[in-house]
């Protein structure tokens, strides 16, 4: 009857997990699908502890230890995520992943240590290996040996890496590489994979040496896998590390026979790999480069950025208040300038203003746009923006030549040419938002500073740019102020 009530909870958590995926592809349903996804999980979670029993009937114990991981955990977790800055949330992302590596890896330790001590006569079940030669060793079944290492290796270089990802996104870290690094990284995978390989096909109990081994190198793997990994390439990286804790959870569900988190494992490790293949397809970077760790660690100021690129234009705000009023059209295009100035509301605020003097107001969003997957529409969710009004990128660059005025705020990188024109910019071959189609791009940032890859952006020198200055939530305001007094 119990066994009956566990599966029906596996289930629940299954379902909920395929739902609340669901439901986190639109901002509409999104916290609603992750709430729904939580509650399966507490429900899967909870049933494991109070329902299961291993073969032999028993049931777990050590609840002291177990309500004591899940009373801290949880209250980290949730201070954690209350307390993040919009700005900061792909640092925490990547915490929380590398965290969820480092179970698996840890998952895998244990066990190895346990088979180890059947194998070495410890327990009850096999007989002393000294007693044994080596043709009467009993047998592990090589798909328990194999599942341990997988989850040892992909945990490990998810953990590693993610920490490295996160220091890197804070600052703390900074990028490094050496020459060759590319055949030091492919040559450390496959000793790491030789390892492996000879322990799956060996003696799992007799090499504890090497299954220690496997980690120290996978751990490295993982550090030297992320530390080159600069500018603009970072996001696909952290997504990647994403679907590899997904894949090394899903190896514990595999090893524990544990169907939900098999499926939350496989669910986290498919819609990883979805995403990254996404982002590599918006960054315009192939998965072969991610994979071998050798890109964008120079995307720092390349011949295209180092040059300056003559004289720009600025606009007042007074001006710039006619030129938006009288305008039939306005796009606006949100940045990673705009989630550091906590200018959403303010932003709201116009695009309602405007709209009251009968002009079209939308917004253009970049895949890449800010500092993680759906930045800009979380932010501009979070003012209450109406999602109608947001437009991908291939349907706004479709509608920027029927554009009176495109309002650049506090984005760089995703309206930068150079990505169509200069074939020795770091950032070439990414699709970008074709502002300069419009009949005027106004760009409102606080200096003629770079963005994220660090280059120059010839857009702000051409003759129907003009740049307005400061900070973005300042110049709105005032922008609102100005308008109402027209
Ligand atoms: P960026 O290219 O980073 O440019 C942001 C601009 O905002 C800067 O040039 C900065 O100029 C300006 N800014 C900063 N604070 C501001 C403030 N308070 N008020 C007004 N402006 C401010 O941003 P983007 O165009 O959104 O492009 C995103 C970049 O980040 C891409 O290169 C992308 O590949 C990368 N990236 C993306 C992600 C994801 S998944 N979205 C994750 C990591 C990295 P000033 O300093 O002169 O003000």
């Amino acid at each position: 009857m119990e066994f009956n009530i566990l599966t029906l909870c596996y289930l629940i958590g299954s379902v909920t997990f395929i739902l609340g995926l669901k439901m986190l592809s639109h901002p509409a349903t999104a916290r609603k699908g992750n709430l729904i996804a939580a509650a399966g999980m507490t429900i899967a979670i909870f049933g494991t502890i109070f329902l299961y029993k291993d073969d032999a009937g028993n049931k777990l114990h050590n609840y002291g230890w177990i309500f004591g991981g899940i009373f801290l955990g949880g209250i980290v977790g949730a201070l954690a995520a209350k307390k993040v800055k919009m700005t900061a949330m792909p640092e925490m992302v990547s915490m929380f992943n590398g965290m969820g590596g480092a179970c698996a890896a840890l998952i895998s330790i244990v066990e190895f240590d346990h088979i180890s001590k059947l194998f070495s006569g410890n327990a009850t079940l096999y007989p002393p290996l000294s007693q044994l030669g080596p043709d009467t060793l009993p047998a592990i079944p090589t798909g328990h040996i194999l599942i341990i290492i997988l989850g040892l290796i992909i945990g490990s270089v998810s953990f590693a890496g993610s920490m490295i990802a996160w220091g890197k996104l804070n600052g703390k870290v900074k990028d490094f590489s050496f020459k060759g690094q590319h055949i030091f990284n492919i040559v450390l995978l496959l000793v790491i994979l030789g390892l492996a390989a000879y322990l799956v096909g060996w003696k799992p109990a007799a090499s504890p040496i090497i299954f220690y081994a496997i980690f120290a190198l996978s751990l490295s793997y993982g550090v030297f896998f992320v530390f080159p990994i600069g500018g603009a390439d970072m996001p696909v990286v952290i997504s990647l590390l994403n679907s590899f804790t997904g894949v090394a959870a899903a190896c514990g569900g595999f090893l524990y026979d544990n169907k939900v988190m098999m499926t939350g494992g496989i669910l986290v490790g498919a819609a990883g790999t979805l995403l990254t293949m996404l982002m590599c397809k918006a960054m315009n970077r192939s998965l072969t480069n991610v994979l071998i760790g050798s890109f964008g660690g120079g995307a720092k100021a390349g011949p295209a950025g180092a040059k300056s690129q003559g004289a720009y234009k600025e606009i007042s705000l007074s001006d710039t208040a006619v030129v938006m009023s009288y305008a039939h059209k306005v796009f606006i295009v949100p940045g990673y300038g705009l989630a550091v100035a906590q200018a959403q509301h303010a932003c709201h605020e116009l695009e309602k203003i405007l709209e009251s003097k009968g002009v079209e107001v939308k917004y253009a969003i970049h895949p890449v746009a800010g500092r993680m997957p759906g930045h800009m529409n979380v932010l501009l969710a979070e003012a209450d923006v109406s999602y109608e009004k947001l437009q991908e990128m291939e349907q706004a660059n479709e509608e920027f030549s029927s554009t009176d005025v495109v309002l650049v705020l506090g984005a760089n990188d995703v309206v930068n040419p150079a990505a169509k024109t200069d074939p020795s910019s770091p950032i070439y071959g990414m699709p970008i938002l074709d502002v300069e189609l419009a009949k005027n791009v106004i760009v409102n940032k606080r200096s003629m500073k770079p963005g994220y890859a660090g280059i120059e952006n010839n857009l702000f020198f051409q003759p129907k740019t003009s740049m307005l200055f400061g900070d973005a939530k300042k110049v709105l305001q005032d922008l609102i102020g100005e308008i109402k007094n027209l």
